[in-house]
């Protein structure tokens, strides 16, 4: 009776508009992509950083080879990916496409030609096998790298090799012909750019209107861009009926694809190409580490390949090669190499490695780590492993000076009255305990990373921020998206400082977070700072999977305190598997934040969800402090 009044005097009961389609209807099940093969994130190869277009069938045998004989493969370098270079022409009598036999002999089985004998090979070998395509008619290549001996061939037609109206097709002579396990979708055949370069490098291409504009989202038609990258998933769905595939969306952070990729990929490109510079390495690392709320198994954020054993990560490197492949590994990036392995020194083959990164990198649990001190200089990232009161934490100093790095308890959400065990997962050595706080030495563009021990601050139950994997962000209620201008600006590696400078490129500013505001602030409610939580916009829909573990859910909820609108009332809900459990009282800003608690016995799927009067303001910041599930 309550609660019904409390809908009519704040007029935001369950939606009006309530239909199939409301994001805020609890779906009483877990939404995010559960298709394809990659409950932890894929690891391999991948030939784009190593040979770019002049791929051939040579260097990823030789490749296949040493993953084997280095014993990679056995530590789970398992894909084989062959990316852009390899195709020759789209024969026009059936649509087929062409592979160059010149690069890749033993695809030279006919007038048809074929790579199932190179997959075929490559399975015989306990390996997986990897593809490329793109999204539109024409791949990257043939913007970017147009005078490559490899750019397909032919009329403008036959050029057109890219999935454009031939998704179904494309996908079953892929895996269903060829045997692929693997495919990498990218997005130049419908961006600006592409018919930029295209027309500048006098290529003749049939003139398609752009569907993304890197530097606009609102000119970017995100709904058109979503819909073609959904028809492949289900095309895949359809050609693998033992769902053993990965599907890796390149669209590189543009059309709001760091918020709805994980709906549909493996693997979600968070931003442009990474280059090897540390100033690059940073900025594809920062769109992705801000986001642990958006991979889960199943889909895991992709800041792109590894770069170890190039330019700023080669041999003479090892400090910034390691930093970089301790990053990947604690973000559960997939961890796909870009080295000619055919000779690769042992220095590197040390890092590739390292079994204790990369277990961190597979832990089931999934939970991407999140970072619990940030800035621009020093950051602190925390992994939290399954089933178990181990974290994994890297120290990562970005500066170019040595720094003093004190890690408390607290960032590990460990008791500070209680010593925390440390083990350096790169030298093996076993720290002394530490209680409270331990400060370290970390050298420039140093990373130390340990698995680390110790009572947990919550004894019975895990903070939702710390579980990132369980957590999937149905709807985030962005209204607008806008770009995130926390990602490192660095020279732009392909035009140096002739421009402008690098502005903020790709969308999810406003997404959720852990332990932050959707806008980076610390989250407080009405004056008082909340140390862990989730920080959400109103109109937005959590899914939490408790799978009947946990016995009750709990939070202190509250307007924050630096939300972008001070006026409007909001109330939180919780559900268990599509019924509701318990309802805030409408909260406003300036209130202390409310106890909210639900019994969530036996309950598979927890959702969480924020709403707002009205749905056309501007969404206020909710703050789901504390958020926990307990034993
Ligand atoms: C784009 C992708 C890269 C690579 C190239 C190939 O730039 O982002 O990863 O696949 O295309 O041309």
């Amino acid at each position: 009776m309550r609660v019904s009044l409390v809908l009519a005097a704040i007029a935001l009961a369950a939606p009006a508009v309530a239909g199939a389609t409301d994001p805020l209807l609890p779906a009483g099940r877990w939404t995010a992509n559960m298709t394809g093969n990659a409950m932890t994130p894929p690891m391999g190869w991948n030939s784009w950083n190593a040979f770019a277009t002049l791929v051939d069938e040579e260097k990823v045998m030789g490749t296949a080879q040493a993953l084997v004989d280095t014993g990679l493969a056995r530590l789970g370098y398992r894909y084989v990916n062959i990316d852009d270079g390899w195709w020759l022409t789209r024969r026009q009598s059936d649509g087929r496409l062409i592979i160059r036999t010149r690069i890749f002999p033993s695809a030279a089985t006919g007038p048809d030609t074929s790579f199932r004998p190179l997959t075929s090979r490559l399975h015989a070998m306990g390996l997986k096998a990897g593809i490329y395509t793109d999204i539109g008619r024409n791949s990257c290549g043939q913007s970017y790298d147009i005078e490559s001996p490899n750019t397909p061939e032919g009329s403008v037609a036959e050029r057109e090799i890219g999935l454009g109206d031939h998704v179904e097709k494309d996908i079953r002579l892929f895996f269903g012909e060829w045997g692929f396990d693997y495919v990498k979708v990218d997005a130049c055949g419908i961006d600006d750019n592409s018919e930029r370069a295209r027309a500048t490098r006098g290529g003749t291409f049939a003139k398609y209107p752009p569907l993304i504009y890197r530097d606009s989202l609102n000119r970017t038609n995100i709904p058109e861009v979503k819909a073609r990258y959904a028809a492949v998933r289900d095309a895949l769905v359809r050609a693998n009926p033992d769902g053993d595939f990965v599907y890796s969306i390149c669209a590189w952070g543009s059309a709001n694809v760091r918020a709805w990729g994980k709906d549909y990929g493996n693997v979600i490109r968070t931003s442009d190409d990474i280059r090897p510079t540390w100033a690059r390495m940073l900025h594809v690392f920062d769109s992705a580490a801000q986001r642990p709320l958006y991979a889960q198994p199943g889909s895991w954020n992709d800041p792109d390949m590894l770069f170890v054993g190039h330019g700023d990560f080669d041999e003479t490197h090892l400090t910034e090669a390691k930093s970089h492949f301790s990053l990947w590994a604690i973000i559960n990036a997939p961890l796909l190499i870009g080295y000619d392995m055919r000779k690769a020194p042992k220095a590197l083959l040390d890092i590739w490695g390292n079994a204790d990164l990369v277990a961190a990198n597979q832990d089931r649990g999934g939970h991407q780590g999140v970072i619990a001190y940030d800035s621009e200089d020093v950051q602190i990232i925390v992994k939290t492993l399954a089933g178990s009161d181990r974290k994994v934490v890297a120290l990562f100093n970005r500066g170019i000076a040595p720094a003093d790095v004190t890690l408390m308890a607290e960032h590990l959400k460990f008791a500070p009255d209680a010593p925390v065990a440390l083990r350096d997962l790169w030298s093996k050595a076993r720290l002394d305990p530490f209680t409270g706080k331990r400060v370290f030495k970390v050298a420039a563009r140093e990373t130390l990373v340990f698995e680390a021990s110790g009572r947990r601050a919550l004894a019975d139950g895990m903070y939702l921020s710390e579980i990132p994997g369980r957590v999937n962000v149905a709807h985030d209620g962005v209204v607008r998206p806008q770009t995130d201008p926390t990602v490192h600006r660095m020279v732009n590696p392909w035009e140096g400082t002739a421009s402008a400078g690098t502005r903020p490129l790709y969308g999810g500013w406003g997404g959720a977070m852990a332990d932050q505001t959707p806008y980076g602030q610390t989250l407080a409610v009405a004056g008082t700072p909340l140390a862990t939580g989730i920080g959400i916009l109103a109109n937005s829909r959590l899914e939490v999977k408790n799978d009947g573990e946990f016995r009750r859910f709990a939070a202190q909820v509250g307007v924050d305190d630096n939300t972008p609108n001070i006026a409007a009332p909001v109330l939180f809900e919780v559900y268990g598997d599509g019924r509701l459990l318990a309802r805030s009282k409408p909260m406003r800003f300036g209130d202390p934040a409310a106890a909210l608690e639900a019994n969530v016995t036996g309950i598979r799927i927890v959702e969480l969800i924020v709403r707002q009067a009205n749905g056309r303001d501007v969404p206020a910041s909710a703050a789901w402090g504390a958020a926990r599930l307990l034993k």
